[in-house]
């Protein structure tokens, strides 16, 4: 076995399984995300990438990706239910998410989830060469870092996590809290979007592990486990240069002539998630409809809701129930020929949601909480000329970093429905300060300058600092 420098453990591979036009399942590299986060670390460092593949059943031998090696982990179909779509999904999301819907807590998912985090430990620790340093991402793999340690003590090792860290009246409820938490205190370096979570775990593991500490650094069972925020972000670069291709630029004139050319366009892009506010949104807009403030004959909106985790219960259930609304408000505000709402239920590649960034006049973005939301960010980094306007909610990672969005609360749909009004309303001068004002900054900080902080915090030696690019 091959081992490497440098070790990624995350849920998924960074691929998308891709079906060819002859039905056959090929593999390309997925875009966005971590994978595009790491691509300049993983470029020139001998890394090894360990995740799922996607399937059920016997792991596919993946050919490497340039330098990237491919480690895949298999799952069973049991395994997938249990870890993945109910510790991970109905568990710990909803919990981690403010519990905006209910968390089910289920004692066998409990066991599954624990033997899917042992077997990626097992892989990591396989893959790792000695002192290599292995970063572990996301609630999926909270376990890791401890069991990584008990396996390979030589390992510098660091956990990211994606999404909110609750605050502890949540975590409490949690059955197993003291083993989850003391599993991901396993790493040398825990790292969260915001700062708040960091507060969060200094404060857990004081109540349930007797630990010291504060919000930087906590002593546990004898180790030092740092902790801060790392506000994680978008290839900046990439997604300008993705919105001046001839492609895009067409697409965005063809979709602004199909939605109606002197119309104003709202768009929503969200995995079809219950923490993505889209009912909260819904609604207000369908008020404004009603009182009159806004007309279909001026104004459209655009609503993309990937299909996500379709298998689990609430997923369905609010797909049910978007679906409906949807119908509901085209059938009382639509014309023939001019619906209140386009809603697409499908996937979208890069250059096609580029496209429909530029013709958005308000980005619509209301989670009822989200670790980060990326695709605000994607909408700035769209807007090469400073037009456009961002409606963001306060509950959103990113709000603590675009100051200059139209902050909004999703709860109160009063104060939603006038910061619609306010974004749709405002002046070219005003949304060309505020927008910006919001691209300096994700310029600033871009997903490499993510990947550098958390990396350089992690290995103080320097030893990985060394392969990261130049700024
Ligand atoms: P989450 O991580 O909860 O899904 P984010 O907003 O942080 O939310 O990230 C979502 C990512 O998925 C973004 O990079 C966005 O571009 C991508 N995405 C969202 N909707 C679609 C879609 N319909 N097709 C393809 N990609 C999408
Ligand atoms: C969030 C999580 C990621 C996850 C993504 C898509 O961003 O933080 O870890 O990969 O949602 O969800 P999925 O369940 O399809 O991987």
């Amino acid at each position: 076995m091959r081992q490497s420098s440098l070790v990624v453990v995350a849920n998924r591979l960074p691929l998308d399984d891709n079906v060819a036009p002859d039905g056959a399942c090929e593999w390309r590299r997925s875009p966005g995300g971590l994978a595009s986060a790491l691509h300049a670390i993983l470029e020139s460092t001998p890394a090894t990438w360990v995740g799922w593949g996607g399937g059920v059943g016997p792991a596919p031998a993946l050919a490497d990706i340039g330098t990237l090696r491919l480690r895949p982990v298999a799952l069973t179909e049991d395994e997938l239910r249990g870890y993945y779509e109910g510790f991970a999904n109905s568990t710990l999301w909803p919990l981690y998410h403010d519990a905006v819907e209910t968390p089910v807590f289920d004692r066998g998912w409990w066991e599954t989830y624990r033997t899917v985090n042992r077997r990626f430990a097992e892989a990591a620790a396989e893959v790792a060469e000695p002192g290599a340093a292995v970063w572990i991402q996301d609630y999926h793999l909270q376990l890791v870092p401890q069991l990584l340690r008990e396996l390979r003590p030589d390992l510098l090792i660091g956990f990211f996590m994606h999404v909110p860290f609750p605050p502890p009246e949540l975590f409490m409820q949690l059955p197993r809290r003291v083993e989850l938490l003391r599993g991901m205190l396993g790493a040398d370096l825990v790292g969260f979007q915001r700062p708040q979570a960091a507060h969060n775990v200094a404060q857990l593991a004081g109540k349930l592990l007797g630990a010291k500490g504060a919000d930087d650094a906590i002593l546990v069972d004898g180790r030092v486990v740092r902790t801060g925020a790392f506000p994680v972000s978008i290839d900046v670069t990439e997604m300008e240069a993705l919105s001046a291709r001839p492609y895009v630029l067409n697409q965005a004139r063809q979709l602004r002539h199909d939605l109606g050319p002197h119309k104003r366009v709202l768009l929503s892009v969200d995995r079809l998630d219950y923490t993505k506010g889209i009912e909260h949104r819904l609604t207000a807009y369908s008020e404004l409809l009603r009182d009159g403030r806004v007309k279909v004959r001026d104004t459209v909106m655009v609503q993309v809701a990937v299909p996500s985790r379709e298998r689990v219960e609430s997923y369905r259930g609010l797909k049910d129930r978007i679906e409906r609304e949807v119908g509901r408000i085209n059938g009382e505000y639509g014309r023939v020929g001019e619906p209140a709402i386009h809603y697409l239920n499908q996937p979208f590649d890069r250059a096609d949601l580029a496209a429909l960034y530029q013709t958005a006049d308000v980005m619509v973005v209301t989670p009822l909480r989200d670790g980060m939301n990326l695709v605000a960010k994607e909408y700035v980094a769209a807007r090469a000329d400073d037009t456009g306007a961002l409606v963001l909610s306060e509950f959103a990672g990113a709000a603590n970093e675009l100051e200059d969005a139209f902050q909004v609360n999703p709860h109160d749909v009063d104060g939603l429905k006038e910061t619609l009004l306010q974004a749709l309303d405002a002046a070219p001068a005003d949304l060309s300060r505020r927008m910006s004002a919001m691209r300096a900054h994700i310029t600033e900080n871009d997903i490499h300058a993510w990947a550098r902080a958390y990396l350089t915090a992690l290995d103080h030696t320097g030893q990985l600092a060394r392969h990261l690019p130049r700024q």
